[in-house]
């Protein structure tokens, strides 16, 4: 386990690294992160490299023990480089190019760009890819981030209809993907075809979806040129990049493929204020079970549930490769942060599956966008919050490195997949239909329940669960299907959530009867579903306890075929169905289940499956279990008790505590 810090010398004098360095140490940090937009400092005109800076901040660094992370520049080309190739700019969808100024400025279609890139990350290789005190590199920055996952310009038009070529073949296979009967849309050769910008107005969902999926694909290629000069010319560093999370706009299983490890950033003030919109309720105070969190923690379920999904990406410890150290600049209110806050965050990231915090960054900067960021120093080189946190965790480091150490396990699963994500984003159908949003319900609610949880995509292994749920499996091909019936036939429980099976991978609605390729794992047909507008909703009867009250919002009629009826509505029709498929069980839940209702389903199912709880929680504190450790971790400002296997735990407000059980 590492304790990190982003530094940036090339923005301060050569006689103040040293004494950052030292202070570094004195904080405890063990490993540093530099050069990932230092492209300027290091080829200061093209072909023309400088790196006596470099071997210096390297050498003064390494000389007090801190191990090197390097990033490779590409985020951030220099001037002359955007001045003498105009063409590596990207261009949104609105036809406005991105200029030198800001960063992500570049189309990663962009030959010259792609060439440009090699050659930079060529030569940072081969002088620094031997050299032990780097233990691996960061490629690039953030793909993705201030909006730059799609780019729309000449190269990306060509790029695409490519990728197109390869997918359908040929232009009748396209044409018949993406239902180009519609308005007249049939193309008669691939030059025809364009990106979904602005310039077209009512896209088709289908065309969107492919320059989605197509831009990821951009994404992949273009890190990939990097990766395999750093394989070769870094043999025995580690490779990873920095995601964000919850962020969406490129699929980031793919993207973390080839990656030894993945590594996100972590601003949980700024998370609320990003993902909240998506993922809480619509109406404020819609959620009274919604506990008040201190102000300045952010919400320890829209970061938890960002820790999962990032975990999910390889299914193996990942890192915080950067941490809010203190206030950002890029919130609503930007709330300064209080002694104590930066711990906490440090902590649920370890217990949530972190092996690594690397904090960013190590002192404000004087100029530029970030100079109301915070560092863990303040402007003028005092220790700030984060730094005084720093202190206190010394203390606690070799239990947080026995956490870190200790493999986390789950017995329930959340399917989840960008495809899916991105068709409800496209037509949502109603008032705020989001996948995200009905994932984050299942999420929260599981937590609320004590139990751990591990999201997981389609090519992972499902069998060590005793319970998956897809809260709306919406794009299905057969080996999804194939997938879930092989889990469910040796004992699996599938919970399937409205709006499952309804579409194709080409984003057409399914042909067959609802819910499509999933009827038979069903056992039932959708007959007829509708969006409800507020205030209507409609009965419930059953034996389920507490599973009562209106469904609102998003209802599916069902008529069971080999299941059997859970729930029904008012008018005899089936709400909630099971089927048997072998030793397994598939349940398909017909409405949009308010909190209530989902812990009441939730609970149900825990009781038949004999999932465990690790802690009886009250609102406000979250648990985590690794192997004999239960951490118990308070985000709001009062002491609050927890019971773990009948033992009571008081926890301070913004405080942990570990219970070290039997194993
Ligand atoms: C990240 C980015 C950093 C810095 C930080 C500020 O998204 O990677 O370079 O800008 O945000 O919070």
């Amino acid at each position: 386990m590492h304790l990190g810090v982003c530094y940036y010398p090339e923005h301060w004098p050569v006689e103040r690294w040293p004494i950052d360095a030292e202070m570094m140490r004195t904080a405890g940090l063990d490993m540093v992160r530099i050069g990932e937009f230092a492209w300027s400092e290091m080829e200061p005109a093209e072909g023309h490299y400088q790196w006596a800076w470099l071997d210096q901040a390297i050498d003064v660094l390494a000389g007090v023990g801190l191990d090197i992370v390097l990033g490779t520049p590409t985020a951030a080309p220099p001037a002359w480089l955007t001045r003498k190739y105009p063409d590596i700019r990207r261009q949104e969808a609105s036809g406005r190019y991105r200029d030198h100024g800001t960063r992500r400025h570049y189309c990663p279609n962009s030959p010259r760009y792609i060439d440009l890139s090699r050659k930079i990350v060529a030569a940072l290789g081969a002088r620094y890819g031997t050299d032990p005190r780097i233990i691996g590199w960061q490629i690039d920055n953030e793909f993705g981030g201030g909006k730059t996952a799609r780019c729309y310009c000449d190269h990306c038009v060509q790029a695409f209809r490519s990728w197109l070529e390869k997918r359908y073949r040929s232009i009748t296979a396209l044409n018949a993907a993406w239902g180009n009967a519609f308005w007249s849309q049939t193309y008669q050769s691939w030059d025809q075809i364009r990106p979904p910008d602005d310039r077209i107005d009512k896209k088709n969902p289908s065309h969107v979806l492919d320059y989605y999926r197509f831009s990821t694909d951009s994404y992949a290629e273009y890190q990939q040129y990097q990766i395999d000069l750093l394989r070769e010319l870094a043999p025995g560093h580690f490779l990873t990049t920095n995601f964000m999370g919850l962020y969406s706009d490129l699929d980031q299983f793919d993207l973390a493929a080839p990656y030894d490890f993945i590594t996100w950033d972590n601003y949980p003030t700024g998370n609320r204020d990003r993902w909240g919109p998506a993922l809480l309720p619509p109406d404020p105070g819609a959620d009274p079970t919604e506990p008040v969190y201190a102000y300045d923690t952010g919400h320890p379920l829209i970061t938890g549930m960002a820790h999962e999904l990032t975990r999910a990406l390889k299914q193996k410890p990942f890192w915080i490769m950067e941490q809010q150290p203190g206030h950002i600049n890029w919130g609503k209110t930007n709330t300064g942060i209080r002694d104590g806050t930066v711990r906490l965050w440090t902590w649920q990231a370890l217990a949530a599956g972190a092996d690594t915090v690397v904090y960013f960054r190590w002192r404000p900067t004087r100029f530029a966008h970030e100079q109301y960021h915070a560092g863990l120093l303040t402007h003028h080189a005092r220790p700030a919050v984060g730094y005084r946190d720093l202190l206190r965790l010394q203390a606690e480091r070799e239990m947080l490195a026995q956490i870190a150490a200790t493999p986390h396990t789950a017995q329930v699963a959340l399917l989840f997949n960008y495809d899916d994500l991105w068709a409800l984003q496209l037509q949502p159908h109603t008032r705020d239909f989001s996948y995200l949003r009905s994932h984050f319900a299942y999420f929260q609610a599981l937590q609320q329940m004590g139990i751990p949880v591990q999201f997981v995509h389609g090519k992972d292994d499902f069998a060590r669960f005793k319970l998956i749920i897809a809260p709306t499996a919406h794009l299905v091909d057969e080996a999804l299907v194939n997938q879930l019936n092989e889990y469910v036939t040796a004992g699996g429980t599938v919970l399937l959530g409205v709006r499952s099976g309804f579409k194709t991978t080409s984003n057409l609605v399914t042909a067959d009867v609802l819910p499509g390729f999933l009827r038979a794992l069903v056992g039932a047909m959708v007959e007829e579903w509708q969006a409800l507008p507020d205030g209507v909703g409609w009965k419930l009867e059953g034996a389920i306890p507490n599973l009562v009250g209106p469904a609102n919002y998003w209802v599916e009629t069902l008529r069971p075929e080999s299941a059997e009826t859970l729930i029904k509505y008012q008018d005899d029709t089936s709400a909630l169905t099971v089927n048997r498929v072998g030793q397994g069980r598939v349940f398909y839940l017909g409405f949009y289940p308010n909190q209530e209702q989902m812990l009441a389903l939730l609970n149900y199912l825990a009781r038949q499956l004999n999932i465990q709880s690790i802690a009886d929680l009250p609102p406000g504190m979250i648990a985590y279990a690794r192997g004999p450790y239960t951490i118990l971790m308070n985000f709001t400002d009062q002491p609050l008790v927890a019971t773990v296997a009948g033992k009571e735990f008081s926890v301070s407000g913004r405080d942990v505590v570990v219970d070290i059980g039997e194993e």
